[in-house]
């Protein structure tokens, strides 16, 4: 167990980003009453992420993160946590099926709520107020009432996470991730585009293959692989309150060791990464699989810091280092930081987060060019094949919806048709189709690395 740690001990540090209530009382009877509330997690599955993890960091399977920028109390609904499960799902079996690799599924859902700002307060025409922090915070609407920062609201993220994952579950377990249903997965709008016929073409093939292993007798209802899969859930811990409110002990495992409950991994911000700030403290005495987020301006040093406070033990699977640099900058930004864990002789996932780093203004929205994700995502594979690492998974902002939040992909989405359909509490994310295009990429260049490593290993044989 992490020394001099409790789960309030962050209390007694230096904090960035979080809101001051002004009802201080209110604050600690909501704290107090979620104390009081089942955990949404289990401890036992949390570990079991860890191990998945831990696969990954060696090489043997990938890591796919995906989800809202932010959640909202407006977007809740079973077909919205539906369609962004069946994209998921999509992306998953793409890459499966395409570079015959275990995938890692973990959705930004259930608990993405609160949100990191570059700026304490929003001017709209002269008139200044405090930012808006996520739904978990204050609410959108620009009034100074809205800006509030209500601790209630915790309450009402709490139930709603409970109700997001309880219907996760029952898709993942339920039939609907059954492998006899991949025609059904595509959505309507994807369906018209080449990403949707590539997607069929691929349901085929899995078709094919599951009636072979059917006339051996391996059927979904005999392998249970074939008919559900594993999900789980993620999000940033930026709002301490909540997170400390939702830790327990195991009581399980001798150690006792402390989780959080409220996902089954959490991760530490690019602007709360500070080694001595609350967030940090708060997460090294969590038990669960964490990540953080590498912007360029992390320092090889500090990096180094943050793995001996966050993983004493070299922990395998605990820790996930999620570089969000921006296409331009992916090939001198990671490469100082990879060869410093690698000199360091500690064992991580690297992911990329093709979003963070590559955000524009056009026509007025805020917006992300599906080619500059792509290049990204591109750039992390060949410097972590020049450097001889594993690139180790992908972290991005989506949704099932339709919408037209990012700039170009296969539907060339133009600055002139943003507004058509610009839904995003945050950040624009990708659409179905964009997120396919996405797998399609990562199974391509899985591929072409297990092509180039069984060369080598034949070579070296
Ligand atoms: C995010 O993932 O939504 C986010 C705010 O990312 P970052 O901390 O990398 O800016
Ligand atoms: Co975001």
């Amino acid at each position: 167990m992490a020394q001099n740690w409790t789960p309030d001990s962050w209390r007694g540090k230096p904090i960035l980003q979080v809101p001051e209530y002004p009802d201080a009382s209110r604050l600690a009877a909501v704290e107090s009453e979620l104390r009081q509330n089942p955990p949404l997690v289990f401890i036992g599955e949390a570990q079991r992420l860890k191990s998945a993890l831990a696969r990954v960091a060696d090489g043997e399977a990938f890591l796919l993160q995906g989800g809202d920028c932010a959640e909202s109390f407006a977007e809740f609904s079973a077909d919205n946590i539906r369609d962004t499960f069946r994209v998921l799902l999509q992306m998953a079996v793409v890459m499966t099926f395409g570079a015959a690799c275990p995938i890692v599924k973990v959705g930004r859902l259930a608990g993405q709520f609160a949100k990191p700002r570059s700026s304490n307060f929003e001017t709209v025409d002269g008139v200044e107020l405090p930012s808006y922090r996520g739904d978990m915070v204050n609410a959108m609407e620009f009034s100074p009432e809205a800006r509030i920062p209500d601790p209630d609201r915790m309450l009402k993220v709490y139930h709603q996470s409970a109700s997001t994952l309880n219907l996760l579950r029952a898709f993942a377990q339920g039939g609907f991730a059954n492998l006899d249903e991949v025609h059904r997965w595509t959505l309507s709008f994807v369906d018209k585009s080449a990403q949707g016929a590539r997607f069929e073409q691929l349901a085929e093939r899995i078709d094919e293959c599951l009636a072979f292993m059917r006339a051996c007798g391996l059927t979904p209802e005999n392998i249970h692989q074939l008919r559900e899969t594993e999900f789980y859930t993620s999000h940033e811990a930026l709002l301490v309150n909540y997170e400390e409110a939702l830790t327990r002990e195991d009581t399980i495992t001798p150690e006792r060791a402390w989780y959080s409950t409220s996902a089954h991994m959490i991760w530490i911000g690019d602007r709360t990464r500070q080694p001595d700030g609350a967030h940090v403290e708060f997460m090294r005495g969590i038990g669960n699989p964490i990540g953080i987020k590498c912007g360029p301006s992390l320092d090889p040093d500090e990096l180094l810091r943050l793995l001996d406070i966050l993983n004493p033990a070299e922990e395998p699977g605990r820790i996930t280092l999620i570089a969000r640099m921006g296409h331009d900058k992916v090939h001198d930004g990671l490469p100082p930081l990879i060869r410093a864990v690698e000199r360091a002789g500690r064992k991580v996932v690297w992911s990329c987060d093709p979003m963070h780093g590559n955000t524009i203004t056009a026509n007025g929205y805020k917006t992300r060019p599906v080619d500059r994700i792509l290049a990204e995502v591109k750039g992390f594979f060949e410097v972590h094949q020049a450097e001889g690492t594993h690139a180790g998974g992908v972290h991005f902002e989506m949704t099932g919806q339709d919408v037209t939040e990012c700039l170009g992909g296969a539907q060339e989405i133009t600055g002139d048709v943003l507004a058509d359909r610009y839904h995003t509490h945050c950040d624009p994310r990708l659409n179905g189709t964009q997120s396919l295009e996405l797998a399609f990429l990562v199974a391509d260049m899985l591929k072409a690395r297990r092509g180039i490593n069984g060369r080598s290993l034949a070579a070296a044989s």
